[in-house]
């Protein structure tokens, strides 16, 4: 995959697999969205970069690896990329119908609500992969 730089940013950040590099994550994302005047974005976002993060943390992440978070600005929003270390055939993220007493299984069901379906996995380079999701603003 083509890698995209931002003259703002470097292109990934790594964040420690755990819930206070999830925190310490949402509240860069947080500080980058107010520079780009969208911080109206910032609790959608920091919701999905959570859900992500989590997943990524949970469900993709090797032993002692970090979590690779990358903002990029598109129009109206921001595109959030988190970067897991587990191949597509090997595990993808797949939303599921969980029943009203799970504990867990709703993550990417309101990552999806919250982007409006945009959101989704793509191959990189090296092991691993990216799961995305678009956070914009409602088209006027
Ligand atoms: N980054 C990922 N890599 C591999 N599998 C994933 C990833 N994210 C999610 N999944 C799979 O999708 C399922 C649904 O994810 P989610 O809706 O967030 O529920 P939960 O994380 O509570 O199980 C997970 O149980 C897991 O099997
Ligand atoms: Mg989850």
């Amino acid at each position: 995959m083509a890698t995209t730089t931002s003259p703002y940013l470097p292109a990934q950040i790594l964040w420690p697999a755990t819930p206070r590099g999830v925190h310490q994550a949402r509240h860069s994302l947080e500080r980058q969205l107010a520079e780009w005047d969208l911080a109206d974005l910032a609790p959608t976002a920091g919701l999905v970069l959570t859900e992500l993060m989590t997943n990524a943390a949970q469900h993709a992440t090797a032993p002692g690896r970090r979590t690779g978070v990358s903002i990029l600005p598109t129009p109206g929003g921001v595109r959030i990329e988190v970067h897991d270390s587990v191949n597509v055939e090997e595990g993808a993220p797949t939303p599921t119908d969980a029943p009203t007493t799970a504990e867990r299984g709703r993550g990417l069901t309101l990552v999806d609500a919250l982007t409006t379906h945009q959101w989704g996995v793509t191959d990189r380079d090296g092991p691993g992969k990216i799961v995305w999701a678009l956070c914009t603003h409602p088209a006027a």
